[in-house]
Formats: C-alpha cells, structure tokens, sequence
C-alpha cells in the first residue's frame, strides 16, 4: 500500500458515544491544539436510540454531563444547554435532578452541534495495525483500518487511538435474536418494522431497567397487547441510589478501586452491583405495581408477572415463538406462544479485541486473561508498541463500576486528553522515523 498520503492524526477516536464525544469536547476545551478525528458506525450520533422510549429518564444527575465535573465553567454543559435553548427557568423550576433521555439526547445533539470538530459516521472500524518503525525501535504509529458507508475502505494513521465501542447486548444462552425474538437494545426500531401487523402477546424477560421500562411501555403504549414479564427474582429489586452509595461513582473512587488489592475490587462489586445491574429505579417498580394492582382490579389481565422464571429456549412456531420457561420455584418446565419475546437480558462489557486486530498481540494481559491498563486508560503494551492506546470503557476489572456508565465520562475524559497531551509535548509518541 501506498502509505504516503495517508490522513494522519494527533488522536483518532473510535466510536462516538457520550464517551468520545466527551473527549472531542475535553480536546477542543484544550488548552493544547491536537489534530483528531472520529469514527462512527451509525449514520448520525445515537445514544441507544432503540431505547428511547418516552417517559425514560436518566439514572445520572443532569450535572454529571459531558464535561462540567472537569470544567465546571465549561460551555458544552447541560446547564449551558438549558440556557441556549430557553428551558433552564423551568427546568429549575421541576426541581428534578433527573431529565428525560430524550432531553439528554437532545443535549448530546446540541453539545454536538457546537463542536468545531465533525465525526465521521457510517464508518465502522474493522480491525488496527502497527506502522512499523524505520529505525527498528518499538512502532510509534497506528494504522486504523475502516468500512465507509459508501462500501468502500477507508485506512488513517495515529499517534494514538481512543476506542470507545461501548456496551455489547447479551441474549440468554442458547437464544439468538431475530425476526420474533428482539434483544431490548432494538427495541424501538423492531416495533417500528412491525407496524401494520398485528401484536397482541409480547414476552418480556428479565428483571433490570431495560425490562421494566418496556413492560410498562408496552401497557400504556399498546393496549392492544397482553404483557408477560418473566421475572427471574421474585419482583424487581430496586436501583441503590442512595447517597452513601451513590460516592462509588464519585471520580475519587476510581483512585480507590485502581488502587486496591483484588479483595478490595471483589467487595466493591458484591456490596454495590445493585447501584446499577438487575435493578429497577424505585419510581417505575412503583408505577408497574399500580399497574398490576389496577389491571387485576379491572380483569383486564393485560399484566401477566411470571416470577422465578428464566426463559430457556425460543423456537419458531406459527406467526412467532414458542419459548420455554423455567420455573425456579417449584422446578417445572412450559411453553409458551408468544408473538415476540423481548430479551432485556443486559450486555456483556465494552470488548475491544476485535477492533484492536494486529494490535491485540502487543497488549498485555494479566493472569485473568484481561487487558491490563493503566492508572490513565491506556492499554498497557509490549516493546514493540510505543503508541497510545486507550480504552473508555471496558475497564471494569481495573477502575470499577463507573467505567460503562457516564458518571465519571468528563472526568475520564479529561484524564485522556492530558495523558495524550503529555505524550505528544515529551515526543514520547513522535521520536523516530517510521516507516
Ligand atoms: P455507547 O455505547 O453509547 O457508544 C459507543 C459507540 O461506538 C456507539 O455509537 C457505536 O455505534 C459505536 N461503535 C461500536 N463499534 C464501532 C466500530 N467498530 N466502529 C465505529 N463505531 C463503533 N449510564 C448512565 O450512567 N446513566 C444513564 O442514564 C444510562 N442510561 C442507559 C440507558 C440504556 C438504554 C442503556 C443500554 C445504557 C444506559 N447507560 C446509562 C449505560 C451506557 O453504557 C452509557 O450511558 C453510555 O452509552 C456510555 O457511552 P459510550 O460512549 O461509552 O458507549
Ligand atoms: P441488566 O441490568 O443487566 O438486567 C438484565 C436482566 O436479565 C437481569 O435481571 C438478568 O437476571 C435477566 N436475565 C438474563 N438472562 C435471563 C434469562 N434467560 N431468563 C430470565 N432473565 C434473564 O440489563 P438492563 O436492564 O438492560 O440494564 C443495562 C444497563 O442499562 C444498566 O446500567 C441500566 O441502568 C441501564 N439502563 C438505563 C436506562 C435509563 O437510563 N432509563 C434504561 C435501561 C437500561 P440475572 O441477573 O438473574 O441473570
């Protein structure tokens, strides 16, 4: 290949969530000028769109923005948003620390929309390479290869890479999604492929945010269809977001969390998985609860709960899936029809093997098998790698329960920029000729 006009960059982020786009604004916010650029997939920005359903709102603080825990004088805040678009009165005035994520995305919009910089979208990042170095010392370059959305290949350098591809949708065992089995993260835009066809018993398993939220979609949304939610505890538990547990979200416990012995890690996830996983926000357990208590009262029978269940299987039958579901309780195993089965069953962590390619053989790993990383995101390499490579997310084996989630974005963000800054002031990552 003839590499000599090839687009080169200071810094190429991969992936242009609310993870990357924090740092496009903690680049631009400065104070050193970088070159940069970032990919996307999607067509335009999407902060998971299948699952912006109405009356969402958001888990974090509407403080906890792309950028003011960094700079709170900041002009990419949600604050500055508020003011920019005329709501900031009454959006005091609801007293309500919590926005809609349909507001939250409007706000990623505008934040957008003020960047001098532009992602590149409908560009899908296929794998990496190191550029090796002409003077046979450790490759300082990296080669970011690209699917565009014209169909072709698109192929740029960096002197470092930020990959940010975020959470990957997981479906139960044995389950693989399709036209009558939908994973929640899709949700939205298969009920939208499906208009015009009749719905009338939808499944939905699981008992996290994703589950609820759909239920009660469905119900207040739908009503032509009959609900069965196939619950794997005995009801929704709730999200802990009380404020003594809330600080292991605060940016002095990554400190903590990097810092501490692998006990330390394990307490911090079995005290305070339920901050975050399999649980509901105590508002909509509320809600739902009416529901049923209402939906029994009428005899409507549109809430059906299947508690300790887990579903098992799902196989074609007649004009959608016959799933089996497992009974915890008493052992027992059943069919049933179901137009679509919803798996709200969650998402693995952020793993950016595939889009490392070539790369991955210089990252290290430890004995787990997992990334090692730095104390500043960067994936930890052998001799022969002397770029920057760092991850925003996927790093919960190393800086805790925050790193899939935006609490900590414009911190991690900004302690990003500095790391590459630094490098690219020392020359850390420019010394040499490469090839
Ligand atoms: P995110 O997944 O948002 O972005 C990654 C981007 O990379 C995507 O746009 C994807 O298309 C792109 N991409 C992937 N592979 C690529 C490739 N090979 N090439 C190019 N682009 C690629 N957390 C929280 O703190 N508060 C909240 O309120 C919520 N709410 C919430 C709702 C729902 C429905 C879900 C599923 C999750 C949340 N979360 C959350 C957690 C969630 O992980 C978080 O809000 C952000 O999405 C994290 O932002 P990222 O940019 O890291 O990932
Ligand atoms: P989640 O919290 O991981 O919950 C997945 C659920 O699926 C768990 O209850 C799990 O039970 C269950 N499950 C998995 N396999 C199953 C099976 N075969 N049968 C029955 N149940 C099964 O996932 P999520 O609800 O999608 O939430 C993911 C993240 O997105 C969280 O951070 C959440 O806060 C966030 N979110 C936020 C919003 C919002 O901001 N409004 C909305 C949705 C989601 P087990 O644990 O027993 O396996």
């Amino acid at each position: 290949m003839d590499t000599s006009s090839l687009e080169a960059y200071d810094v190429v982020g991969i992936g242009f969530g609310p993870s990357n786009l924090s740092l496009a604004v903690a680049l631009e916010e400065g104070p050193h000028q970088v070159t940069s650029a970032f990919f996307e997939r999607q067509p335009s920005l999407g902060w998971h769109r299948g699952m912006l359903l109405p009356s969402a709102k958001m888990q974090v603080s509407f403080l906890k923005d792309l950028a003011t825990f960094r700079n709170p004088a900041t002009r990419f805040g949600f604050v500055s948003y508020l003011h920019d678009v005329g709501r900031l009165t009454r959006f005091v005035n609801n007293q309500d620390f919590f926005s809609t994520r349909r507001e939250f995305h409007d706000y990623l919009e505008w934040a957008e929309s003020k960047l001098t910089l532009k992602a590149d979208y409908s560009c899908e990042v296929t794998g990496m390479s190191a550029v090796p170095a002409a003077d046979g010392g450790p490759a300082r370059r990296i080669r970011v290869r690209m699917r565009d959305g014209a169909g072709g290949t698109r192929t740029v350098e960096a002197l470092n890479v930020v990959v940010s591809t975020g959470l990957v949708p997981r479906m139960p065992a044995g389950l693989e999604a399709g036209e009558h089995v939908w994973h929640s993260s899709g949700f939205l835009h298969r009920l939208r492929e499906r208009e015009g066809r009749p719905l009338r018993r939808v499944a939905v398993v699981g008992a996290g945010q994703s589950a609820a939220e759909i239920v009660r979609y469905l119900h207040d949304h739908l009503p032509e269809v009959r609900v069965t939610a196939i619950v794997p505890s005995y009801g929704y538990a709730i999200a802990d977001d009380t404020p003594f547990a809330n600080q292991v979200f605060d940016p002095e416990a990554v400190d903590r969390y990097f810092d501490g012995s692998q006990r330390s890690k394990d307490a911090i996830w079995d005290y305070h998985r339920n901050t975050n996983y399999s649980v509901v926000d105590d508002e909509v357990i509320r809600g739902l609860y009416e529901r049923a208590y209402a939906d029994e009262f009428s005899g409507a029978g549109r809430l059906d709960f299947r508690n300790l269940a887990r579903v098992t299987e799902a196989r074609p039958a007649a004009g959608g899936t016959r799933i089996t579901v497992h009974s915890l309780a008493d052992d027992e195993t059943y069919g049933l029809d179901v137009d679509v089965l919803v798996c709200a069953t969650g998402y693995a962590p952020m793993d950016p093997t595939a889009v490392l390619g070539d790369l991955d053989a210089h990252c290290l790993r430890d004995e787990a098998g997992r990334h090692r990383v730095t104390r500043d995101y960067r994936l930890v390499t052998g001799e022969g790698l002397d770029a920057g490579l760092y991850l925003q997310g996927g790093t919960e084996h190393t800086h805790g329960l925050a790193s899939s989630l935006l609490s900590n974005i414009a911190v991690r963000s900004g302690d990003i920029a500095r790391s590459i800054t630094a490098r690219l002031l020392s020359g850390a990552a420019t010394k040499g000729t490469d090839a």
